[in-house]
């Protein structure tokens, strides 16, 4: 069926009315399959008029991250051919973790219009209405698990690029959130599965905070957050949006895994926020205190700290001061 439907949308989205007999002629399908399809679309909240004799024309597609809407165009090859789409779930990076253990291809992505136990980093709650883009993606990287840390950062200049491509400057907070106007835009959480030498898989967790406003956030996040809806004043197309960030992971990840994480390096520190600024980092139940100097080529922080001693922190908690 979802194979019929995707057929039947590619005719739709030329922008005429299509007869049911000509879509099953086209098709090879009966006028019942045709007429079970266009019903089956308008389910998913299609807007698809139709008319005697004319037959069949879309005249809007839903606001949903749905599989066709985010592939239409996608010019990424391996990020995005797998996507699996649910209404709810209790965490996309759960879900994705449970198909990467079953062995789903690199690439496989897993988005939700909501999450009800979305996971932060360090423990946290994620809230994850709707309107947002919640999204997780398998990887598989030949690395060892001393260079996921990296894949954090990647991810960070990914999310920059898109929001930046939409008209919205960010900046990056190490280890890898996304500002915009010093509030947290999206969150990116990385879990990996490893053995000692090997990593079996990487989960990237991306949380966009888009359409939803940050109004409806609760209280305590509501001075430090933001969303794209609240900074522009208007609805950002979330498919369109997921689609360049998809090839944008596939562009900055593929530098990664061809050992060119130098590049990628290059460009988060031009996008930082952390980076001069004097900052408290909490880091294994320790605090310091110094200023962002650098990231060095495994994504630790390099601090100058209030003494004048060196400090490298690889993760933890990072907090601007000034
Ligand atoms: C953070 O800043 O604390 C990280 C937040 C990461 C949230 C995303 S939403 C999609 C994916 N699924 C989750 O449960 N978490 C990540």
């Amino acid at each position: 069926m979802e194979e019929l439907r995707d057929k039947i949308l590619n005719h739709l989205y030329k922008g005429e009315y299509v007869s049911g007999r000509e879509l099953a002629s086209l098709f090879k399908v009966s006028r019942t399959a045709i007429w079970k399809g266009v019903n089956s679309l308008r389910e998913l909240g299609y807007v698809i008029d139709s008319l005697p004799k004319k037959g069949y024309l879309l005249k809007a597609p839903p606001d949903l991250l749905l599989p066709y809407e985010i592939r239409r165009g996608l010019k990424a090859r391996l990020l995005g051919r797998r996507i699996e789409h649910y209404d709810q779930v209790s965490s996309t990076n759960d879900i994705a973790k449970e198909l990467a253990e079953k062995g789903v291809p690199e690439g496989t992505v897993v988005i939700a219009e909501t999450q009800t136990t979305g996971k932060g980093r360090l423990g946290r709650e994620w809230f994850s209405p709707e309107g947002g883009v919640w999204l997780s993606v398998v990887l598989r990287p030949g690395v060892s698990p001393d260079e996921v840390p990296r894949v954090a950062l990647l991810l960070g200049v990914a999310v920059a690029r898109t929001l930046s491509a939409f008209g919205v400057d960010s900046k990056l907070k190490w280890p890898n959130d996304v500002l915009v106007g010093g509030k947290k835009v999206c969150g990116i959480l990385t879990e990996m599965d490893a053995e000692l030498e090997r990593v079996n898989f990487v989960i990237a967790g991306i949380g966009i905070n888009v359409n939803n406003k940050v109004e409806d956030f609760p209280e305590e996040f509501r001075k430090s957050a933001t969303s794209l809806v609240t900074e522009q004043g208007k609805e950002v197309p979330r498919a369109a949006l997921v689609r360049l960030l998809l090839e944008e992971l596939e562009e900055a990840y593929g530098l990664f895994t061809r050992g060119n994480f130098q590049a990628v390096l290059g460009e988060w520190r031009s996008l930082s926020g952390t980076l001069g600024r004097k900052v408290k980092i909490i880091t294994h139940g320790k605090t310091l205190t110094g200023v962002a100097v650098d990231v060095d080529e495994e994504g630790a922080l390099l601090l100058t700290l209030k003494d004048g001693s060196p400090a490298r922190v690889l993760s933890g908690d990072c907090i601007h001061l000034q």
